[in-house]
């Protein structure tokens, strides 16, 4: 299951306008669920049925089938197959939908196509009983406000600027109407859940808001995630400097864009892989502990299994799809932990850069934390003396790798991208 974000409120709040921006900018799917309702309006005004009669809609549903689609990153509504989301954006439609969303049997017939979009997808949802029917365990649940007048001007404007002939107070007459209805009927009226945000915007910017619900979804990201007590930081760093001696004594080892080394746990560093010691090599200059993936294979053997274990390695089996190592990865960065990982698996013998498994992109995803690239080079052979360059590159962020579906695709673009900023770290001699 990805981020679930719960947007209510009533009729020209600006939900659409900052879910579609949030969506944008945090790669999520944006479920307009009222764009549903007006679907299920423009069916019964077709058929000329009366949208207040219960007895006239609920049998109507039977032939009614809505799906959502997505072109090039908008939301499509298909009403039995058509296209119409260009035609439910009407006065009539959107008073149809108010009226025919008073009848349980209509929320009862979208309410699992809602909910199967939510499980599957990181999403931002809005409409009027999200927090309170549909997604009860949001991660983020936010109540958007405004003043009549201030949504019906907001409105007047938009349907100026598309070139509609529109009056004012009809449109105040309309939303206030609408409030009534959305806030009166007995099914799932519109309300604020206990645990909603409340957001008047009423003097705020889009931008304003849209940048207050992120802070909302990054907190709830991160809300579970402990923080590694500072005396166990303390004796790392001490043992980490130690370790770190010999490697110094052998090699000329450089270190290069040290500003981008992170200064918190709870991410990801993901390197190219040549030799035993590249974790080390990175460890060196991260003041937060990590937690390693290693091969299963390494864990035969038993002294070295101990040590491994000691730092928090712990073992992935490569060719198959290791979900208990995952599970593990994840547990780590939960409690605070990084976790350094070589994406393509298995160490170069070349030192070229190869493809990335799933897995960093799909632990990056699941968590909503970011992914730091580090860059290893050197001249081969490696001597004793030789340089070794360690670069530390920008962090990806969870929107910058657009994962939004965990789909085979999603993960293999992002696992793609990764690779692609290590690559350009790494300069052969070094
Ligand atoms: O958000 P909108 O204006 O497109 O919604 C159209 C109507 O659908 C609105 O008057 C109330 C109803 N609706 C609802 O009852 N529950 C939702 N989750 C979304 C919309």
């Amino acid at each position: 299951m990805g981020i679930n974000c719960a947007l209510d409120g009533p009729s020209g709040a600006g939900k659409s306008t900052i879910a579609k921006t949030l969506a944008k900018r945090l790669g999520y799917v944006y479920v307009d669920t009222g764009a549903m309702y007006r679907a299920i309006g423009l069916y019964a005004v077709r058929a000329g049925a009366d949208t207040s009669d219960k007895g006239r809609i609920v049998p109507l549903l039977e032939n009614i089938s809505v799906e959502l689609c997505y072109v090039d990153g908008s939301q499509r509504v298909i009403l039995n197959g058509e296209d119409v989301s260009d035609l439910i954006r009407t006065p009539e439609i959107s008073m149809a939908a108010s009226a025919i969303s008073a009848i349980p049997e209509v929320r009862t017939f979208l309410l699992e196509l809602q909910r199967s979009i939510a499980r599957k997808n990181n999403i931002i949802m809005d409409g009027r009983d999200i927090g309170t029917v549909i997604l009860p365990n949001a991660d983020v649940k936010v109540f958007m406000t405004a003043s009549a007048e201030e949504r019906a001007r907001r409105r007047y404007e938009e349907l100026k600027e598309k070139g509609q002939d529109v009056n004012y107070d009809d449109i105040l007459k309309d939303i206030n109407q609408r409030d009534y209805n959305d806030s009166h009927r007995e099914t799932a009226p519109l309300k604020k859940a206990d645990d909603a945000v409340e957001i008047d915007t009423t003097n705020m910017s889009a931008e304003e808001v849209a940048d207050r619900i992120e802070e909302l979804i990054d907190s709830a990201i991160r809300k579970d995630f402990k923080v590694i007590p500072a005396w166990r930081r303390g004796f790392y760093s001490i043992i980490r400097f130690i370790a770190s001696i010999p490697f110094y004594i052998a090699f000329s080892i450089k270190y290069d864009g040290l500003e981008n080394v992170p200064d918190h746990g709870s991410v990801i560093l993901a390197g190219n892989h040549q030799t035993w010691f590249d974790p080390i090599l990175i460890a060196i200059k991260v003041k937060y502990i990590s937690s390693y993936m290693a091969k299963a294979e390494l864990f035969k053997i038993p002294i070295l299994s101990q040590i491994i274990s000691l730092v928090h390695g712990f073992p992935t089996r490569r060719s198959s799809n290791d979900v208990s190592s995952l599970t593990r990865a994840e547990s780590f960065i939960r409690k605070g932990y990084n976790l350094t990982i070589f994406p393509e698996g298995t160490r170069s013998k070349d030192g070229k850069i190869g493809r990335a498994k799933s897995g960093v992109a799909l632990v990056a995803s699941r968590c909503g934390v970011p992914v730091y690239p580090v860059g290893i080079s050197y001249k081969r052979p490696l001597r004793f003396r030789r340089r070794i360059t360690v670069r530390f590159g920008k962090p990806l962020s969870p929107e910058e790798l657009k994962i939004m579906s965990m789909s085979k695709t999603d993960l293999r673009m992002a696992g793609e991208l990764i690779m692609e900023r290590i690559g350009e770290l790494v300069k052969d001699n070094g």
